[in-house]
């Protein structure tokens, strides 16, 4: 029997106290080959190293400012094939994109009301609903090419129209893509529900739906961008949100005033300033995304691949015994248990080519 007689602390809201947090296993990955989040693996710019060693103690003294930081970004989405006409307001600034999910689930989403979505999903956009007491409903993908469930989407937005659709695009692990005209179809025929489109790897299709969307015709679509994957800025914590500007105004109404903060801001800038660094990192990464894939389907190992800078492989032994084996010799790679339809598999990030015949001449001597 317990004598602690210490009065338990305060409930939180009914909501948070179901909750399961996200959580991912973030700690003790300094110095090994990083396979596991799909980061940038070879680090920014040296634009962005240059811009960090300057940085002076005035700036870190004072609150960020943000001047120019939209108006750069939208420079950059132009020199990307972006739409002209975008303006400043149409952009928010969030802590990293899932600061900008927290921020459209905070704005938007009421205790029962839907988010739909599909799955397997990012692993954030679930908790974020669950705060708020939404309910989910999760569609899966198709086939064992897991192709997006268009139909059921179509339907499900027809037949109860939710608050919120979320679409991550190409979807993080599937790699399952949806063109731009279908998204925005979609966005189209649910003017009542926000649809919030994940592009967080669109670099590596090329699908994004900002070179034709028009904000006008549908102000209820909102894309997410960051400078966490291909631009190598994952550690500052930096991400966009763009819309039409009623909607970036209520998403960025939930944050803080200075969420964002000055390093992120100096570095987003150089990142910016330097596309051509990102383009030929991009084109390294497809490069080596070839090689894998063939070296795979060599050796006669299952795996699924399609947008993004990761694919999944099914390994012959139990996942958690390959990720064992692998983290023994520095490498990093995301074991996918218990998500559905790709329970069994893990997930590998796709870095250089160098980096990719390291992490193979580790992993196929597994498979024996
Ligand atoms: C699909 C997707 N969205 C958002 C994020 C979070 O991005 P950020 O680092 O900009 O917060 C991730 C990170 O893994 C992701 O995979």
């Amino acid at each position: 029997m317990s004598l602690d007689k210490s009065p338990a602390p305060p409930s939180a809201r009914a909501a948070v106290e179901q909750l399961k947090a996200y959580s991912a296993p973030l700690e003790g990955r300094r110095q090994m080959l990083r396979l596991d989040f799909n980061e940038n693996t070879i680090g920014p710019s040296p634009l962005v190293a240059q811009a960090l060693r300057n940085f002076s103690t005035e700036e870190i003294a004072v609150y960020p400012e943000y001047d120019g930081l939209r108006d750069a970004l939208l420079k950059n989405l132009e020199e990307t094939g972006c739409r002209p006409g975008l303006k400043p307001d149409q952009v928010g600034l969030f802590n990293g994109v899932d600061a900008a999910i927290h921020a459209v689930f905070q704005a938007y989403g009421d205790a029962g009301e839907t988010l739909l979505t599909t799955a397997p999903t990012f692993g954030y956009y679930s908790p974020c609903a669950g705060m708020q007491g939404m309910t989910i409903e999760a569609i899966p993908y198709e086939g064992e090419s897991y192709d997006f469930p268009l139909s059921a989407i179509q339907e499900a937005l027809a037949a109860r129209a939710p608050r919120l659709l979320l679409i991550c695009n190409p979807n993080n692990p599937t790699g399952t893509r949806l063109p731009a005209d279908q998204v925005i179809a979609l966005a189209a025929s649910a003017p009542s529900t926000l649809v919030v489109v994940d592009e967080l790897y669109e670099a590596f299709t090329g699908d994004s739906v900002l070179p034709s969307a028009d904000f006008t015709a549908t102000p209820n679509l909102l894309v997410f961008r960051s400078l966490a994957k291909t631009a190598g800025l994952a550690g500052l914590r930096i991400g966009f949100a763009i819309g039409h500007a009623d909607v970036v105004d209520r998403v960025s109404r939930v944050t803080g005033p200075y969420d964002v903060n000055s390093v992120a801001v100096a570095a987003a800038f150089a990142a910016l300033a330097d596309q051509s660094y990102v383009d030929a990192y991009v084109a390294e990464v497809l490069r080596a995304r070839d090689w894998t894939l063939q070296a795979l389907q060599d050796a006669g190992v299952r795996s699924h691949c399609d947008g993004g800078n990761y694919l999944l492989i099914w390994p012959q032994r139990p996942v958690a015994e390959v990720d064992a084996a692998l983290r023994k010799v520095g490498i990093l790679v995301r074991s996918m248990a218990g998500k559905p339809l790709i329970d069994g598999c893990f997930r590998v990030s796709i870095g250089t080519t160098s980096q990719m015949q390291r992490f193979m001449e580790a992993f196929l001597p597994l498979e024996q």
